[in-house]
Order: C-alpha cells, then sequence, then structure tokens
C-alpha cells in the first residue's frame, strides 16, 4: 500500500501530517558534486518531496566485477535526508555496465530475425538470462544491505520500466524459458498440441526441444503461440521483478517496492493486472503524445492505472514538465499543461506527482527531454511553474491517501482480447484495440458522465453499466460472469469481434459471438469488415467504419435499436439490445467512433438510469473524478478546453479554485478545481 511509504515519509522530515508526493528521477551522477547541494536548495524551493535516485547508476556502483563505489550515493543519500527529501531507491539494474556485457554477451537480447541488440543504448539484457539475472541480484543485495537503514529511503524501485526496450527476446534462453512455462502450462505435449491446434500446416510436435519462440517465419506463426509467446515474455519480466523483490523484502521488509509500469499509448507488451499484485503500489509513468485526443488519452491512462490498483492511490513515477525527446516532432507544453496534467492524474488517483527527471542533462540522448531544472536554470518560467505546482499539491494534501469513488460505468479493458485482437491473419489489420476503448472513453467524456476503466481482475458489479468494446477472448467463464452480471440487473454493452475466441484462441462454434452468442439473442455468420476509407450509414446521424456484421437475430426479446441503411448489411440490424433479468444486453456491430458513440450512448445509458452528474453547460468542457477518504469526497473539475467555464450549482469547499458563494465554479482555460465535500 502507498500508505506504508507515506508513513515511511514521516521520518524523513517529522512531519506527520498526509501529504501528496512530488519530485523526479534525480541523476546527480550525471553532475558535478558542486551542482548537488544547489539541487537539494531547489528541491526545497519547488516542494520536492521525494527523488527517485540511482535507476542507471550501475557502472557508477559497481564500476568493475568486484570493485563497488557506494560513496557518491552516501553523500547523496545524506544530502537528500538533511533537505527532507525522501529516497525512492531504484536498484540500478535497468542498464547493464560495458564490463558484463564485454565479459558476458551472451545476456543481449535477439529480435525475431536473429539480430543482436548491442549495448550502447539501456536496456540490453535478456529477461530470461541466467547470467545476467545472477549478476543483477548481486547488486541489488548489496545495495540493499547498504541502505537498508538509511533513513531517505521510503521505497524501493525495482529496475525501471521493466520491458520497454527487451519485452521481447528470441534467444536461445528465451526458447529454453518459453518451454519450461509451456510445461507448466500445458504439462503435456498432447494438451499443447491440442490447445496451438497444430493439426493445422503440419506443425505438430513430438518433442518439446522442437518448440521456439515465434521467431521470423515464412509465413504467419502459428497464433497460439504467438498469444502464448506474448504471455510468457510478460511472466519473464514479472519473474525478473519477483527475483529482485524478494531480496529487499528478506533484507528490508518494512520498506515498500514498487517498479514503474507504462499504461500510456504505445506501450502493450506486459500484463499490468496481472503484475500489480507482486508489488507493493502501482507506480506508472506516462508521456502525452500530441494529437486530437491526447487529453483523453491521459485521463484514460489514470483511469486505468486506478482499476490496475484496484482503485487505491498510486504513484506517478514519470511524466514530463514539457517536451520529450522520442517523438518525431518533440512539442512544448502549453502554460498551464504542465499544472493540468499533473493534476489530472491526481484526479484519478495519484498521490506522487513526479517527473523525468530533476535537472535537464547537459549531455546523452535525452538532453533535449524537458525536466524540472531546464537548461534555462531557475530563472525560467519552467521552474516557476514547478514551484507553483508544489505549492498546489501542498494544498491538496487533505486529499492524501483518499480512494476511488466507483462510477455508474465500467468500461472493461483486457489485456488478453488486446493481445489476441490484434494478432495477424485476422478479418482486418486496422483494428486498434486501445483506440477502440478510448474512443468510448471519449464519448463519456463528451457526456460528462464518470466512467472507471476497469480489468478482468475487479468487481464487475461495481457498476450499472459495463462497456467491454473488442471482447475477444471470452473464456467460458467469463461468459458465465457476464450472464450472471447481466441477471443481476447490470447493462452490458459490447461489440464487433467480441465473444468469438477462448483462452486457446479457439473459435466458438456455431455462429459468432459465440461466447455471447445466447445473451446477446442475436447470431452472425460472417464478418463484414471495411477497408480504409469506406463507411456505411445507419439510423440516425451515424456513420460506421472498419467492421459490420451480418447480424440475424434469434431472441424473441432482442430489440433492433440501429439498423445499417447502406452497404452490404443495408437492411439488417447493427445495434441490438436484448434485456435480460434485470439489466441487458447490447450488440454495437461497426465502428462508430467518438462522435457516433456520443450520440448512441444516451440511448445505452437510459434503461440503468445513468446521467450525468454535472450541469448541463458543463458536460463535455468539464471532466469530473471524484476520490473518497474517510470523512469527505473530492470532487475534481478540470477544464478541459481553452475557455474559462462556468460550472452553477456545485457544493463543498474549494480545496483548489474558488467557488462562489451560489455554488459557481469559474475555471480558466486549462484550470482544474478541487471540491472537498464531507461525508454525513
Ligand atoms: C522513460 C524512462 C526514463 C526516460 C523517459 C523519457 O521511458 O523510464 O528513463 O527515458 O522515458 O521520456
Amino acid at each position: 500500500m502507498i500508505s506504508t511509504l507515506l508513513s515511511r515519509m514521516h521520518g524523513t522530515d517529522g512531519d506527520r501530517t498526509p501529504r501528496l508526493l512530488y519530485g523526479a528521477d534525480y541523476n546527480p551522477e550525471q553532475w558535478p558534486r558542486s551542482v548537488w547541494q544547489d539541487d537539494v536548495r531547489l528541491m526545497r524551493e519547488a516542494g520536492v518531496n521525494v527523488v527517485s535516485v540511482g535507476i542507471f547508476s550501475w557502472a557508477s556502483l559497481q564500476p568493475a566485477p568486484d570493485a563497488w563505489d557506494f560513496g557518491w550515493l552516501d553523500e547523496v543519500m545524506d544530502l537528500l535526508h538533511e533537505g527532507g527529501v525522501g529516497v525512492d531507491l531504484a536498484t540500478a539494474t535497468a542498464s547493464p555496465p560495458p564490463w558484463l556485457t564485454t565479459a558476458h554477451p551472451e545476456i543481449l537480447p535477439v529480435t525475431s530475425t536473429g539480430e543482436t541488440l548491442w549495448p550502447g543504448a539501456r536496456q540490453h539484457w535478456r529477461p530470461t538470462s541466467p547470467v545476467f539475472r545472477r549478476h543483477a541480484l548481486r547488486l541489488v543485495r548489496e545495495l540493499a544491505a547498504r541502505y537498508a537503514g538509511h533513513p531517505a529511503l521510503v521505497a524501493w524501485h525495482v529496475n525501471n520500466e521493466l520491458g520497454c526496450h527487451n519485452v521481447y527476446d528470441y534467444s536461445d534462453d528465451a526458447a529454453r524459458a518459453f518451454r519450461d512455462w509451456l510445461r507448466a502450462r500445458y504439462g503435456t505435449l498432447e494438451a499443447l498440441n491440442h490447445a496451438w491446434g497444430t493439426a493445422f500446416w503440419s506443425q505438430r510436435y513430438t518433442e518439446w526441444e522442437q518448440i521456439l519462440p515465434p521467431r521470423l517465419a515464412a509465413s504467419h506463426p502459428n497464433p497460439t503461440q504467438q498469444l502464448d509467446f506474448k504471455r510468457f515474455s510478460s511472466d519473464a519480466l514479472k519473474d525478473h521483478l519477483r527475483a529482485e523483490r524478494e531480496i529487499l523484502r528478506e533484507i528490508t521488509p518494512d520498506v515498500p517496492v514498487t517498479t514503474n509500469f507504462m499504461v500510456m499509448g504505445g506501450t502493450k507488451g506486459m500484463d499490468y493486472p496481472d503484475w500489480a499484485a507482486e508489488i507493493d503500489f502501482v507506480s506508472n509513468d506516462h508521456y502525452v503524445r500530441p494529437g486530437p485526443q491526447d487529453r483523453d488519452e491521459l485521463s484514460f491512462s489514470a483511469n486505468l492505472t486506478s482499476g490496475i490498483s484496484a482503485g487505491r492511490p498510486w504513484f506517478l513515477m514519470e511524466h514530463s514538465t514539457s517536451a520529450v525527446n522520442w517523438q518525431p516532432v518533440n512539442v512544448a507544453k502549453r502554460p498551464g499543461d504542465l499544472a493540468r496534467d499533473s493534476l489530472l492524474h491526481v484526479a484519478h488517483g495519484a498521490d506522487a506527482v513526479c517527473f523525468f527527471q530533476w535537472r535537464q542533462s547537459a549531455a546523452g540522448a535525452e538532453k533535449y527531454h524537458s525536466a524540472m531544472v531546464p537548461h534555462a536554470g531557475e530563472d525560467s518560467d519552467l521552474f516557476r511553474a514547478v514551484r507553483d505546482l508544489g505549492a498546489t499539491l501542498k494544498a491538496l494534501a487533505p486529499l492524501a491517501g483518499s480512494e476511488r469513488e466507483a462510477a455508474p460505468v465500467g468500461i472493461l479493458y483486457d489485456w488478453q482480447s488486446w493481445w489476441a485482437s490484434e494478432q495477424d491473419s485476422h478479418p482486418t489489420s486496422l483494428l486498434d484495440y486501445r483506440q477502440e476503448a478510448l474512443d468510448w472513453y471519449s464519448a463519456f467524456l463528451a457526456l460528462g458522465v464518470r466512467a472507471d476503466l476497469v480489468t478482468r481482475h475487479g468487481d464487475l458489479n461495481r457498476h450499472q453499466v459495463l462497456v467491454a468494446p473488442v471482447l475477444h477472448v471470452v473464456p467460458a467463464d467469463l461468459a458465465e460472469a457476464l450472464t450472471r452480471y447481466t441477471d443481476q440487473g447490470g447493462h452490458l454493452v459490447t461489440t464487433y469481434f467480441s465473444g468469438i475466441v477462448d483462452e486457446n484462441d479457439h473459435v466458438w462454434l456455431g455462429g459468432y459471438p459465440g461466447a455471447l452468442r445466447d445473451l446477446l439473442g442475436i447470431r452472425i455468420e460472417e464478418f463484414g469488415p471495411l477497408v480504409a476509407g469506406d463507411e456505411v450509414t445507419l439510423d440516425g446521424p451515424a456513420t460506421g467504419t472498419l467492421w459490420t456484421d451480418r447480424i440475424t437475430v434469434t431472441a424473441p426479446d432482442t430489440e433492433v435499436l440501429a439498423h445499417y441503411r447502406s452497404g452490404t448489411y443495408r437492411g439488417r440490424p447493427a445495434v441490438t439490445r436484448r434485456p435480460t433479468g434485470g439489466g441487458s444486453a447490447t450488440y454495437v456491430s461497426t465502428r462508430l467512433g467518438t462522435r457516433g458513440l456520443t450520440s448512441l450512448l444516451p440511448r445505452l445509458l437510459e434503461p440503468a438510469g445513468v446521467r450525468s452528474d454535472l450541469p448541463a453547460e458543463a458536460r463535455g468542457l468539464v471532466e469530473t473524478t471524484v476520490r473518497r477518504g474517510p470523512d469527505a469526497r473530492f470532487r475534481f473539475l478540470v477544464n478541459r478546453t481553452d475557455d474559462t467555464v462556468t460550472v452553477p450549482g456545485l457544493t463543498g469547499d474549494a480545496l483548489l479554485g474558488t467557488l462562489a458563494a451560489d455554488g459557481t465554479l469559474t475555471l480558466a482555460p486549462r484550470a482544474v478545481a478541487v471540491l472537498r465535500q464531507p461525508l454525513a
């Protein structure tokens, strides 16, 4: 729990009041000692109370196989402690030093085409290399033993963004570990042959040693082999996380352990809902990719992180004060973005707001990446904005520890369906699972209806409406759970390419969507994917792209909410709803995009009685979330626009922003307000 970390913070400066954490990755080894004093002075000025240290310090800590240099880190830890700054100490295993890769080139990852990923950047290690593991764990043990009692230590930071660059390794080590993983999953080759459908294309295995990772092949590699390799690769990294964590727990049982996830666009290899139970609190990194839905995507990722953390507060380990360095064009943030982006994470449960990094590097691949202290130094608008945010977070201290209050709507985000639905040799290669979920999310934002991103590990019954876009993989137990959900009054909404396969990626036969056919009261004999640029019209103003289905209604009580008005399936059902014991099951067979969904959703929400809790004039312009503490609710109102927005009819006392006596809140462009509402 993040509360363990917060209580350790009391030791850093004796202050026992709740607080939000504020800080950055701190890389003092890039700077002469003379800068360190100044760093601590500026941290205090900015309200920084926590930093992550040592993330890429392996070469500085262990300059040779049997040489250790902890002197500089001792000094840094002491300095930070004197300055009242807690340390989230990294295990420093993210980037192996040149002496190690020179002595042991067999730890380097290999691509699916057999190329070695050479040293010279970072994270050039095989998750399954026993040699890498041995060296990494030795370092972890040394560090843990040395800093176990240090008063600045508030948490352990395992490695860094596990799998950022090395999630898929096709080396011989990976092949061996993959076979072990498969043996544990299937027990016998017969079971594996069945699961992988190896009767197809003469792929039947007669010895375990014949099995390989899905290396570059002449045509489409076996789909279940691919899916299992994704599962295995996520598990291999999770295993590394556990191995480091075990040493940390053995030596410092009271210090919480975390690792920074990457719940953000562009990352999908790690099954974080499955990893969350392995750490004491969830941490996330997030970077904005400029585009039409960029802040919706930020909100979506923060919301999903909260879902992964089961609604408990989490730690924003990294985001950027302004531009990054790794996009084709690295756009600087506009005035107000730094604060709004940060507070949007807090609105979705972050109890810590940290950046990559504290001081902008003068050299190296990230020298053009923004930081809290920019190249221009403290006399800069950016550092002033950093200082202001520190003051804002201080004012928000009362909400530290509060959890997410369940929203009426849940959006199910499912890693198995994500991985499986986007594999090759499918009806379309244009499907983007994350984009589908994001479009639904954007539609809820546009309507001002609160929706929680949830995972299979969460309690689906907390939500009156459950939207499951492209829920492709539906094992029998999930189909039963969804039926129970609707029988008990829940309203399920699902889409094309849902309920199609089981956990082995085998199609449920007898007509699509096999696993959900009876629940939805429809049957589909053939998919009708659309080529890029093609679209169909539906009843009302909506148009569909990407996908259509030839639907036959099979249950007498299934209603057709919209028909196709053009295309091959003209006149046939496009959107259906079947009432179930108290709830309903709705099917949307084409891609409507945010705009189409925004116009359809009110009809889908109506039977559940779900509506916006914002006044009509603020809907779509303001995002609202609620965090709940023991004595109060904290209601966030985030201006999504570049204009001033007025929200009438609010109650509570303003922790942030100014609420007029008549309950009207005026939000400046991109501003955020927080209202505390005492619980009766
Ligand atoms: C993260 C990483 C940081 C830094 C940052 C730049 O992926 O953890 O070390 O590279 O990106 O945006």
